[in-house]
């Protein structure tokens, strides 16, 4: 059996290496210069889905005004086929819902609605990831931020190793973190977010 001493020994170093583990995803965390506009980020990216979402939407111009201060959840293709293959399977929860089926499908919805849908990405100001801060504090809790959507709220949390932003709808994870587009941020997720329900 280990003595009580040896187990507070450890508990310590247990604690450093995850003092020593912020740290370091802290340093890596910081914004990197990658485009003049969040438009540019995208066509950057190669986020086609997502670029023919904004155009059918009539939000290019928005997307090109390098003094927006947002930040965007960039959905990747992969992102988008597995939100149209959830289509053809029962939710699980009505907040899983998928919707539009198709590239095609997609592009063909009402601009208003596929407006709604893409505003429901973007968040007012900059949500730097970086654990700690004040959009993904330590200690696993949620924080509410509203969307551009009518101020519509998505839930950030840091489960670490993860940033994840939850949709009141379909929830994501952030894998390429903090890519700078003009005053404005974007994050690439794994899933396409969004909000519920999905008219
Ligand atoms: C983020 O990824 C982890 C690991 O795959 C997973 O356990 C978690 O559920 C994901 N979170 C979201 C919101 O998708």
């Amino acid at each position: 059996m280990l003595s009580r001493k040896w187990l507070a020994a450890l508990a310590l170093l247990a604690l450093c290496a995850v003092a020593a583990g912020r740290e370091l995803q802290a340093k890596k965390n910081t914004v990197t210069p990658y485009a003049a506009n969040l438009y540019e980020a995208v066509t950057k990216a190669q986020l086609f889905t997502l670029k023919a979402a904004i155009d059918a939407a009539g939000l290019t111009v928005a997307f090109q005004n390098p003094n927006l201060g947002v930040t965007l959840f960039a959905p990747t293709e992969a992102a988008w086929q597995r939100f149209y293959r959830d289509c053809a399977k029962p939710p699980k929860k009505a907040a899983d819902v998928a919707k539009y089926c198709s590239f095609d499908k997609l592009k063909a919805a009402k601009k208003s609605e596929l407006q709604q849908f893409v505003q429901y990405m973007v968040l007012y100001g900059s949500a730097t990831v970086q654990a700690g801060n004040d959009w993904w504090p330590i200690g696993r809790q949620f924080v509410k931020k509203p969307s551009l959507f009518d101020k519509n709220i998505m839930r950030l949390r840091y489960l670490a190793p993860y940033y994840e932003a939850h949709g009141t709808g379909r929830d994501s994870n952030v894998t390429i973190p903090n890519l700078g587009a003009g005053k404005s941020l974007m994050h690439i997720v794994d899933n396409v977010i969004t909000y519920s329900p999905l008219g």
